[in-house]
């Protein structure tokens, strides 16, 4: 873990001050952030993805105290949550605060509202607060459609600092932990529903509010993780369900693999760039990202995955892959 050096929180806390973008690592993947009060700072952020700006942002805030000056009506399930799960990688939908712009929201009457656990995120989310709750939104600091980053690295690769990028501050805070994105719990309807899978598994979320949790239907608000392909590589993916034949049909081509590491004992020599997977749900999604965008470097035709196992702890991953793959 690279230790938060407060002097380029302090400079962030500038760039937020003046409608600038900084790049924040998060324990799950690196943000797009900005000013989520200040219209031009969030136009900004959609401009600098190319993202539709019907796609609401997550307000990352310092905690449960900060809630009821983004949202109102909270259930107290949203404060079981919090306590439970906060800091950590839970996106909470509630019903927005009436003075909560809809340049954050997307238009909807509700707001995504997250507080990070990551070292640097925390400072510079407390450092930006102050006395007044302010909030930092923050997409994946990614092209929309593209791998979410993981490291500062893929974000100086995608979006750029300035004066050649987007980005006023690219923060350097080392590997995500996590890997892919928050899960989301929407709890601004009748009954809590997750929108998008993440490390925070549906079993957990079950557990602490003691009730069953469904996926969110097609009346669910909008969330631009849910849309079939997302968080693609630009190099085609495959998934298949056993790798050893897999290989025989992409015999002719280039290709790049993921898969169980018995498996490749004898490599192909079409087989570009190759990694083992790992066995673990929770080490398979921190490299996950990481991976996709090496496998997506190697200059192959197509990448290929062998499909993991699945289960309540694969959730995510099965969900981002089938994604990737879409
Ligand atoms: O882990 C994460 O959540 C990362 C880090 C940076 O915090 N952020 C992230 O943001 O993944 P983004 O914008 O890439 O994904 C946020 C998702 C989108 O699918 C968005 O549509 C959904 O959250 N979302 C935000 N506000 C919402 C709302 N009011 N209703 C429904 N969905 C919402
Ligand atoms: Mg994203």
């Amino acid at each position: 873990m690279v230790p938060v050096d407060e002097r380029a929180i302090r400079a962030a806390v500038d760039v937020l001050e003046c409608s600038g973008l900084v790049a924040m690592p998060t324990e799950t993947v690196y943000g797009l952030a900005g000013n989520a009060d200040d219209e031009k700072a969030v136009k900004k952020i959609f401009e600098a993805k190319n993202r539709p700006t019907t796609h609401p942002l997550i307000v990352h805030i310092t905690g449960e105290e900060a809630l009821d000056h983004w949202a109102k009506d909270i259930p107290q399930s949203a404060y079981v949550l919090a306590r439970r799960f906060w800091p950590g990688p839970l996106t909470m939908i509630l019903k927005k605060a009436d003075r909560v712009g809809d340049w954050v929201t997307g238009g909807q009457d509700s707001v995504g509202l997250r507080c990070p656990s990551h070292p640097w995120a925390v400072a510079l989310i407390k450092a930006f607060a102050g006395k007044h709750h302010r909030g930092i939104a923050a997409p994946s600091a990614n092209t929309f459609g593209r791998i979410s980053p993981t490291c500062a690295q893929h974000v100086r690769d995608d979006l750029g600092e300035k004066p050649k990028g987007k980005v006023d501050l690219i923060l350097d805070g080392g590997d995500c932990d996590v890997g892919v994105e928050s899960t989301i719990i929407n709890l601004s309807g009748e009954r809590p529903e997750i929108l998008r899978h993440g490390a925070i598994t549906r079993h957990m979320l079950e557990e602490a509010l003691g009730c069953s949790i469904p996926d969110g239907g097609k009346n669910s608000p909008r969330a631009s993780g849910t849309l079939k392909s997302h968080y693609a590589p630009v190099t085609k993916v495959i998934l298949v369900d056993d790798i050893s034949q897999g290989l025989k049909d992409y015999v002719g081509h280039k290709i790049a693999v993921m898969a169980p590491a018995e498996k490749l004992s004898a490599t192909p020599s079409n087989v570009l760039k190759w990694f083992a997977a790992d066995e673990d749900a929770a080490a398979y999604m921190h490299s996950l990202y990481s991976r996709l965008h090496d496998l997506d470097k190697a200059g192959a035709e197509f990448i290929l995955i062998e499909r993991p196992t699945t289960g309540d702890r694969w959730d995510a991953v099965q969900d981002r892959l089938s994604r990737a793959a879409a």
